[in-house]
């Protein structure tokens, strides 16, 4: 089985980079949080959960119920152009996603395959309700001059429009052209070990809203118009990045009062992640217009009213903002019964409870050990710092040896993305796989 797998990865790169994990995993055997690989004809502890796009582990018993089964069934043997032929799956999918996963007072949905397209796509509503905004209502005016404000360590994808506001690794966005549009200070909060902050975050804070106000200046000088201001509400990639409200609050502020819209990219953040639907609600600043994607499966944007001040904004003019699929029917089908099952097993309030034992279980190891530092996170988004950096490096390694997944992010951190529905025990067994790998890393 080993050597057939290996041959699998072998035969594999004969037509396509194979630069990701040296696993091959067994589909029928992976379970819940346990990802079979039939390399080493081993297990797994998921902490990644396929870059945090993964929310309820695998073979989730209730797919086998004959209803969904059929209905998976039916959606993967005819894909079908979801824009323009509208079926009773889908129909389904948008009524779950609007009644228990959209807030009140998002009335408008659009539906794309991928996290960036959806990041575009509410970079482009915005660009259009900007142009409307300044008169430009003629599809031959010229809006070279409208730009995104955005942020340091931002991740936003890595095609057209976002690579130009993606900037975690030069080597995601290097050698692309790119738009030169504002980018701004990130006021990241450190954490000491009881979960206080550590670093002086009002003066981050007024250095980025300095920064804002230059940005939003230097565009009145020079002729151009911001037509968003667009944020991670947590940077995943970057660093596992956590903002004040307060500093959230003053973004909202800036867009009401430049006449800007508010995006947050929830591609990773939202879907039950943080255990509310949308990370945002934790702090309760709503934005304009939300990307998701990720656990949500079909990706897309949701938007206030805020997009009706102008007339034929993108959600009324037809083919504004579009994709032949309009996402994919097996995704929706498959995100309704995941919504489903969220909301039954309360699984909100379980991550919630469960980041809450991870994380103090990671604050304990890090007093004891002194290994990491600046503990933070909430449900199924957590982080932990390294210093040196590279001691992060040898826990990844550490953590793969010991048979867990996890990632990094930023330059010093490891970030671990759970399914929502880990249980104590998981929790428990990575708690104790990490404490074992403290004493193959470089100490504080
Ligand atoms: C915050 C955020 N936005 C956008 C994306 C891009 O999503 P995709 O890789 O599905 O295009 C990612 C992917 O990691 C992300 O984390």
């Amino acid at each position: 089985m080993g050597n057939d797998a290996k041959q699998l990865l072998k035969d594999l790169g004969r037509h396509q980079l194979v630069d990701g994990y040296p696993l091959v995993v067994d589909l029928d055997r992976c379970h819940g949080s346990w990802i079979h690989d039939r390399v080493n004809d081993c297990e797994f502890l998921d902490v990644f959960t396929c870059f945090a796009s993964w929310p309820l582990g695998y073979n989730h018993p209730k797919f086998k119920d004959p209803e969904i089964a059929e209905a998976m069934a039916r959606a993967s043997l005819s894909k079908v152009a979801n824009s323009d032929i509208y079926s009773e799956d889908l129909c389904e999918f948008v009524d779950a996603f609007a009644t228990h996963v959209t807030p009140p007072g998002f009335p408008h949905h659009f539906w794309v395959s991928g996290g960036s397209l959806a990041v575009e796509n509410a970079m482009k509503t915005a660009f259009d309700w900007k142009a409307r905004k300044l008169g430009r209502t003629d599809f031959h005016d010229s809006v070279n001059d409208l730009t995104i404000l955005h942020f340091k360590q931002a991740f936003h994808g890595r095609s057209g429009y976002t690579m130009s506001v993606t900037n975690t690794l030069p080597d995601k966005v290097g050698l692309f052209p790119k738009f030169d549009w504002p980018r701004v200070h990130n006021p990241t909060i450190h954490y000491n070990l009881d979960g206080t902050i550590s670093n002086d975050i009002a003066a981050e804070e007024a250095r980025a809203c300095a920064e804002i106000e230059a940005a939003f200046e230097l565009a009145s000088a020079n002729g151009t118009h911001i037509a968003a201001i667009l944020i991670e509400p947590m940077q995943g990639e970057g660093g596992d990045n956590h903002f004040r409200t307060e500093f959230l609050q003053a973004l909202r502020n800036y867009a009401d009062e430049r006449e800007a819209l508010l995006l947050f990219d929830e591609v990773q953040t939202g879907f039950f992640g943080s255990g509310k639907p949308w990370f945002w609600q934790r702090q309760g600043v709503a934005p304009d217009i939300v990307s998701f994607g990720k656990k949500t499966q079909v990706c897309g944007i949701y938007a206030s009213n805020r997009i009706n001040e102008v007339e034929e904004n993108v959600f009324e003019r037809s083919s504004r903002i579009n994709s032949t699929w309009g996402g994919n029917l097996v995704d929706m089908v498959r995100c309704r019964k995941f919504i489903e099952i969220i909301v039954e097993e309360k699984l909100g309030e379980h991550i919630t409870r469960i980041g809450e034992h991870v994380m103090s279980g990671l604050r304990s190891i890090a007093s004891d050990t002194n290994a990491f530092k600046s503990v933070r996170g909430c449900g199924s988004l957590i982080a932990f710092t390294f210093d040196p950096a590279e001691a992060r490096r040898e826990m990844i390694a550490a953590l793969f040896d010991r048979r867990v997944i996890a990632l990094p992010c930023g330059e010093d951190s490891v970030r671990f993305r759970l399914p929502l529905n880990f249980t104590l025990e998981e929790a428990d067994e990575l708690l104790s796989r990490v404490e074992s790998c403290v004493p193959l890393v470089t100490r504080i």
